[in-house]
């Protein structure tokens, strides 16, 4: 069976657990509703989704900056952005029997109280956002950042006086985020504590519609970097209440996850000149940009935004692949080749020939110079090695056995056919390179 729809999300899960992608946040205390912790192989994966983004979206381009923001920012920021009022908010109803709270927009009965059949209560304006003191004194309120957009904005000046960029550019962070969600759920997809990868795109406000279509288009070539198929993707005007307070256009790029559907991956959104507007407010201070002839504006901003633990959740359960390989089932990921935590595991033939543990170390090494993220493994038989590495998707595996000391060949075992071929070590380190 391949990966299909019907793939459930209990079996990625289980399987992000077993094999150290992803573990339950505070496990050994019960765990932290929201908070999720990644493992070795899943801070490899995410790394790996992070590289590919930055490269793709700031390294290849000449119209692009980055940037590492603070979390903790000025209270002002927040005011100044609209996020400490109505606009950050959820709709929160409480049982006025057993006390639990939801979210209102996700019940399906706004009356009764899904679990005790209780009266809800009146729906209230809930903030999301998570306060924090800072300082000894702790007089100062900051909170913990809801979006890393902000860190953009605040930072713009600094950009256009140091990097002197042209308009139309845009920049880049990656960073954490928190939000007190009411109902954090479904493994990585609402979590209280996650990460972004954000870009804010200025340009002049005539070209904004042009800008759209052309983030709109490069976010398909992303979606393709993630390996998820184009018909478990799809865009979705947001419309009426869901379009968030600063935005006048957004399109969601939803991703159809397995047991949930079709739920939102990335968005788009056209945020006017909203947050420039409101920080010069705010500050007082001159957020512009001056063209040559010394003409001022405050430029508009397209935003595609990313949540990164969304792209992981949808990767894994994209490349999650069942077959009859062999006799029994084989679960393997099929992950794109260059998101893969492990790219190369090499293996003895067996691990108590001393002669081929030394030449198996060798090859390794060989291997490990071109691509770091090697391995070497000699535990259980080669079979169950070829499963394990299967199911943490490792793309290729090199087997050294008792020809390899004769003539330098070794077997290399492609993870998604599960075919093998004989190849010169040489030649090997050739293809690898
Ligand atoms: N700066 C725009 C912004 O923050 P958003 O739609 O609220 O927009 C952007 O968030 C992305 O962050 C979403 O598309 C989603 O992938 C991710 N995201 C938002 N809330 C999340 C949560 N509670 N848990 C995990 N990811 C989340």
């Amino acid at each position: 069976m391949e990966n299909t729809k019907d793939t459930t999300m209990e079996k990625v899960v289980s399987l992000a657990k077993r094999r150290g992608f992803i573990f339950q946040g505070s496990e050994i205390y019960g765990g932290l509703a929201g908070a999720w912790d990644y493992g070795p192989l899943g801070v490899t994966l995410k790394n790996n989704i992070k590289r590919a983004w930055w490269r793709m979206f700031v390294e290849e381009r000449d119209d692009m900056y980055g940037l590492d923001a603070a979390i903790l920012m000025n209270e002002k920021v927040w005011e100044a952005s609209g996020h400490t009022g109505a606009g950050f908010t959820d709709p929160l109803v409480e049982c006025e029997k057993c006390h639990k709270r939801y979210r209102e927009d996700h019940l399906e009965s706004t009356e009764k109280c899904p679990e005790c059949g209780g009266k809800l209560g009146e729906k209230k304006d809930f903030n999301l956002m998570f306060e924090t003191k800072v300082g000894a004194q702790g007089n100062a309120k900051s909170y913990l950042r809801p979006e890393t957009a902000q860190g953009i904005f605040v930072n713009f000046k600094n950009v256009v006086d140091t990097m002197r960029p042209k308009l139309p550019f845009g920049i880049a962070q990656i960073g954490k985020a928190f939000r007190n969600e009411i109902a954090p759920r479904e493994f990585l997809f609402r979590t209280r504590e996650f990460e972004q990868m954000e870009i804010e795109y200025f340009v002049y406000e005539n070209d904004w519609e042009h800008f759209f279509e052309e983030w709109r288009i490069r976010i398909w070539n992303w979606i393709d970097v993630l390996g998820l198929s184009h018909e478990r993707v799809r865009e979705v005007d947001v419309v009426g209440n869901d379009l968030a307070h600063y935005s006048k256009k957004t399109i969601d790029f939803e991703y159809d996850f397995p047991g949930k559907g079709f739920d939102e991956l990335s968005g788009l959104a056209y945020r006017t000149a909203h947050d420039l507007e409101s920080h010069i407010k705010g500050s007082g201070q001159r957020l512009v940009y001056t063209d040559a002839e010394g003409k001022t504006t405050v430029p508009h901003v397209i935003e595609p935004s990313f949540g990164l633990d969304r792209a992981v959740m949808a990767v894994l359960t994209q490349s999650y692949t069942e077959d009859n390989l062999g006799k029994d089932t084989r679960v393997f990921l099929k992950l794109p080749k260059d998101l893969a935590p492990v790219k190369v595991a090499v293996f003895p033939l067996m691990k108590n020939k001393p002669e081929l543990v030394a030449k198996a170390r060798e090859v390794y090494e060989e291997v490990k110079k071109i691509i770091p993220n090697s391995m070497f493994d000699d535990n259980g038989n080669v079979g169950k090695r070829y499963r394990r590495q299967d199911e943490i998707g490792t793309p290729w595996c090199v087997t050294v056995d008792f020809d390899t000391l004769e003539d330098n060949t070794v077997t290399l075992r492609n993870r998604d056919t599960g075919e093998q071929e004989r190849i010169a070590l040489s030649a090997l380190i050739a293809e690898l390179h």
